[in-house]
């Protein structure tokens, strides 16, 4: 019996929560906190699996059973697994738990399962993916639970020439692809793919209505929604000059609350006053001035961009006295502080020179706290043993 482990980073937002889901843009840091997920073969095939020793419940974890719809299905004859989730990013609290979980899930089933590629008729030719997602090819796919076996890619002959199974298999883009599209469905289908990109390629993701010269491009994603289709341009940044010298201390308040749950309370405000998207869209304007002091590494620019945007987060109604409280804490020493995530509880994050003075102050007001730099690594494939797990057609 063989196993997989793979780890992914948690987040924190520096701006543009809830207005990225709108198409705004925003920028995202990962955190040194992290999800691993390990998964280990059963000898039977089957739907039977276990989660840290206890049956498998699909309603209580939406996100992993979605992608077993998508990466391990039993008609297909794929064996049962015991998956361990172990990690130090608290859960629903604003720091991407979930889309850590999926994309270091999805990473472990990869590789778990191996891939079929297309040779190409050149030899000096790079061979192709035959089958799986992935911004190249059609998306809509990847959202779309029912369709899940026509992931599949016939080569131009119409062939899976070879197999491969080692953790080159994993591709960033399909693990943060299939990320966003469950934290959609888990999301009642608002989602923005900013969580899962960010734990998947992990560093600082930033997300545009247009593509930026001045980073570098990732991809674009799209996500149809009830109100109309929304267009996401994805960029990694390399950290800036200066960013050896700021902290972001994360002060968490322990008050669980469910992101979809936010993500409807701001759906429901701008469907009752549409006027409202105007908030949405300063927001946005903030981001920007933001992502351009970040650009130049003027960190108090950033820091000030950062206090602005708790403004109009506390205007739409997703902060709460508990995160104010602790963003009023942390102000006194840092650049800037606001809260981080959804909302309505979770944490707060503050960008500082003096951790230590901040972290004192947000414990000193009730909060727990956690310290990250800037520019953690993403997702990973830490070991592995006895591939495949399962492979899903024949080896010749
Ligand atoms: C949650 O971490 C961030 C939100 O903007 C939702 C999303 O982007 O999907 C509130």
């Amino acid at each position: 019996m063989g196993n997989v482990s793979a780890s992914a980073p948690g987040k924190c937002i520096l701006f543009g929560e809830h207005a990225v889901v709108y198409g705004q843009p925003a920028v995202a840091v990962a955190v040194e906190q992290r999800i691993h997920v390990s998964i280990q073969s059963e000898s039977d095939s089957g739907d039977e699996w276990k989660l840290d020793g206890m049956t498998f419940d699909p309603l209580r974890h939406p996100h992993v059973a979605a992608l077993r719809q998508r990466l391990w299905q039993v008609e297909q004859g794929a064996p049962s697994l015991s998956i361990r989730v172990s990690g130090n990013i608290p859960p629903a609290s604003g720091l991407g738990s979930s889309a850590a979980l999926s994309v270091a899930a999805c990473a472990a089933l990869r590789t778990g399962r191996g891939r079929w590629f297309n040779q190409q008729p050149e030899p000096s030719q790079p061979s192709t993916w035959a089958e799986g997602y992935s911004h190249q090819f059609n998306t809509d796919i990847a959202y779309d639970a029912s369709r899940s076996i026509s992931a599949e890619r016939k080569g131009e002959a119409g062939l899976h020439m070879h197999y491969l199974t080692d953790s080159s298999v994993v591709d960033t883009d399909e693990c943060a692809l299939l990320g966003h599209a469950v934290e959609a469905m888990a999301q009642g289908g608002r989602a923005s793919p900013m969580d899962a990109s960010t734990c998947a390629h992990g560093g600082i993701v930033l997300l545009s209505d247009t593509i930026e010269s001045n980073a570098d491009y990732l991809y674009t994603r799209s996500l149809k929604m009830e109100d109309g289709q929304r267009t996401w341009h994805l960029h990694s940044i390399t950290p800036p000059q200066g960013s050896d010298d700021v902290y972001l201390v994360i002060g968490n308040t322990g008050i669980h609350a469910p992101t979809s749950e936010q993500v409807a309370k701001v759906a429901a405000a701008l469907k009752k006053n549409p006027n409202r998207m105007k908030e949405i869209e300063t927001i946005g304007l903030i981001a920007r001035r933001g992502i351009q002091s970040l650009l130049e590494g003027d960190f108090d620019s950033v820091g000030r961009a950062m206090s602005e945007n708790q403004l109009m987060l506390k205007g739409l109604g997703v902060s709460c006295p508990e995160l104010e409280n602790l963003i009023r804490a942390a102000s006194p020493s840092s650049l800037g502080a606001k809260l981080t995530g959804a909302g309505g509880g979770g944490c707060m994050i503050a960008l500082t020179r003096h951790p230590k003075q901040t972290s004192e102050a947000i414990e000193l007001a009730g909060g727990r706290t956690l310290i990250s730099k800037f520019g953690n690594h993403g997702l990973r494939v830490d070991s592995s043993r006895g591939l495949p797990l399962w492979h899903c057609g024949d080896i010749e």
